[in-house]
């Protein structure tokens, strides 16, 4: 489900980045822009005030920014999903699709304890790869995922749908068709 709102507005479409052909949905802007960050993060938020959720857990780069400001809102932990070669201590990994070839993402082992209730956070699902990927490395070491939650959908890439396959309940603010 996505809903018409008008943060919509706020995030800017560079045509031809970073190939030509793609339209970049830039969410710079959005964060940029006070009220729609807010609205952003409020929204994201939302259908968890109130339950149990242990850690929120964001992919690199750009689920950082909306993870940690999500997390804060829930009183939760925050776990920095990254690319490889990135965090210092013992780490989980598990490898997951580009849109050619693979690469590998990170955890480290204790951030999440096994039975823990876990909401993913990235900015944006495009081929669902990424999520994917956080939802294997999450489950691995026994977290239990909630729900994976993302500004923007891009449903002709098919992410939502590969996540709910998955069992994932998947929530998604915009789309861009
Ligand atoms: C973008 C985006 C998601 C992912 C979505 O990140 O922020 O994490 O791609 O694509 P998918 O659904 O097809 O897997 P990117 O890989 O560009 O990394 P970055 O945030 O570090 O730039
Ligand atoms: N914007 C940001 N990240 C992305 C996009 C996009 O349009 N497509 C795939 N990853």
């Amino acid at each position: 489900m996505t809903f018409d709102l008008d943060i919509k507005n706020t995030v800017r479409t560079i045509p031809d980045y970073p190939k030509p052909g793609i339209l970049f949905r830039d969410i710079t802007t959005l964060l940029a822009d006070a009220r729609a960050f807010r609205r952003a993060v409020d929204e994201l938020v939302h259908p968890w005030a109130g339950s149990k959720i242990d850690k929120v857990a964001g992919i690199e780069a750009r689920g950082f920014i909306l993870g940690g400001a999500v997390a804060h809102q829930l009183s939760a932990g925050f776990v920095p999903i990254r690319k490889k070669g990135k965090l210092p201590h013992k780490t989980v990994s598990m490898s997951y699709a580009l849109e050619y070839g693979t690469d590998e993402m990170e955890m480290h082992v204790d951030a999440v304890q096994p039975g823990e209730r876990v909401i993913l956070v990235d900015d944006l699902i495009a081929t669902g790869g990424t999520a994917e990927g956080a939802v294997k490395l999450l489950r691995q070491i026994g977290a239990t995922v909630v729900a994976a939650c993302f500004i923007i959908d891009l449903p002709d890439l098919g992410g939502a749908a590969k996540l709910r396959a998955l069992d994932v309940p998947v929530r998604a603010l915009i789309a861009f068709e």
